[in-house]
């Protein structure tokens, strides 16, 4: 998993390169969705969300299996999750928005884990207290896109540790150093609470089945760099009498400035909710385009969407319309659409998208409380 060779590199902690997301459900051994699992998962949600239909959630863990205990009324909780290193970026509400469309369809709880602890230990220049800073200024955002306040929990490490730490060394116990080194790619020189974390993102995969005494089925709604925390939580889980939980994968959203994933480390790269017009307009004017070297030659050749990051953006969130989209892909492959007419477009939709969520980030203010789980 960490070889280059490929070409590409997919860690919880890092993400390098353009993702052959084909070799990667080889390497990470995770089943495709195929048209007999949606099918069947459109017997119960009716219609398929549009991540679903473009590919964008593309991969699962036992999803079989999941909706095994659905039919027979063993119904599930989701549990997904944030890393408070800085702001929320568009690429974290993709699995998020996701998970919102289960949770609706499903009619499900979800447990949201802000993982402050992780943040902490794997950046060098955070502090605790910023760490916990970013994690109420994304709360926020999680709860902006919608979540039931009935049905939603979210927690922070740090705060709900009197609850999560219990569960976590029992998970602990039966992970060695040999097992992290091989999954994660730690070193002797990784300082030990790197090597400890892996058992505290496991432990809302089953905590469910703790404050109910019994096991209730899970399923993870993840971006695929988070997939080998689960790796090792599915082989330890069962020797604790649990079940191993279900997971459904998203793709990466890249980047804007077309160098593989968007990333906080790379603020040109990405949007954050935060972003004010000015930003996302700048940030949007300056994007990658692919687009041919003139106007007269880009007219001639026409372009490519799979790599201009303008086109991908539109794909992964500013167009939901099947049919619009193809429009737009197909106005750059044949070279009628133009960067800077494209450029305007999604500029514009990006600052009604971000102002609308910033009105509902300043509402959520005053309803933390109602989501919070504390011990
Ligand atoms: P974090 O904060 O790195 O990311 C939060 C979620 O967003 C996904 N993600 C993306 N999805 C699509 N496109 C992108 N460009 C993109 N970048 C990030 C991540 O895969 C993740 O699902 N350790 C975790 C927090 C966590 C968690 C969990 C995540 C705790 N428990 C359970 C998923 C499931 C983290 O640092 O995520």
């Amino acid at each position: 998993m960490f070889m280059t060779e490929e070409g590409f590199k997919v860690t919880p902690w890092e993400v390098k390169g353009r993702i052959d997301y084909d070799k990667l459900i080889k390497q990470f051994g995770i089943e495709p969705l195929n048209n007999k699992i949606l099918t069947r998962l459109k017997k119960h949600t009716k219609d398929l969300h549009y991540l679903i239909r473009r590919n964008i959630i593309f991969a699962h863990r036992d999803l079989d299996w999941l909706l095994n205990e659905y039919e027979k009324r063993n119904k599930f909780y989701l549990y997904t999750g944030r890393g408070p290193s800085g702001h929320t970026h568009l690429g974290h509400l993709i699995p998020w928005m996701f998970t919102k469309w289960l949770q609706d369809k499903f009619d499900v709880k979800l447990l949201f884990q802000i993982t402050d602890d992780e943040k902490f230990m794997f950046k060098e220049k955070l502090s605790l207290e910023d760490a916990k800073k970013f994690s109420y200024e994304n709360i926020l955002d999680v709860i902006a896109v919608g979540f039931d306040p009935k049905k939603t929990k979210i927690f922070l490490d740090t705060e709900y540790s009197k609850t999560l730490y219990p569960q976590a060394i029992r998970v602990a116990k039966h992970i060695t150093f040999s097992t992290t080194k091989a999954v994660f790619g730690f070193s002797n020189e990784s300082n030990i609470g790197q090597i400890f974390f892996t058992s505290v993102q496991a432990v809302p995969a089953f905590l469910e089945s703790v404050f109910q005494g019994r096991n209730v089925p899970c399923l993870i709604p993840l971006g695929v760099d988070q997939d080998p925390h689960f790796r090792v939580a599915r082989d330890v889980l069962p020797k604790l009498g649990y079940y191993k939980p279900a997971i459904i994968h998203s793709k990466l959203m890249p980047g804007l400035t077309g160098n593989g994933k968007m990333s906080a480390s790379d603020p040109n790269s990405t949007i954050f909710t935060t972003d004010s017009p000015e930003v996302i307009e700048r940030k949007i004017k300056n994007a990658f385009t692919g687009q041919q070297a003139t106007i007269e030659l880009q007219k001639k050749l026409g372009g490519n969407p799979d790599i201009c990051s303008v086109c991908q953006y539109y794909k992964f969130f500013f167009e939901q319309d099947d049919k619009k989209l193809e429009g737009i892909f197909e106005g750059e492959r044949s070279g009628k659409l133009l960067a800077g007419e494209h450029k305007e477009d999604l500029a514009e939709r990006a600052i009604k998208f971000f102002e609308e969520h910033q009105k509902k980030r300043e509402k959520a203010k005053d309803q933390i409380e109602k989501f919070m789980l504390r011990d």
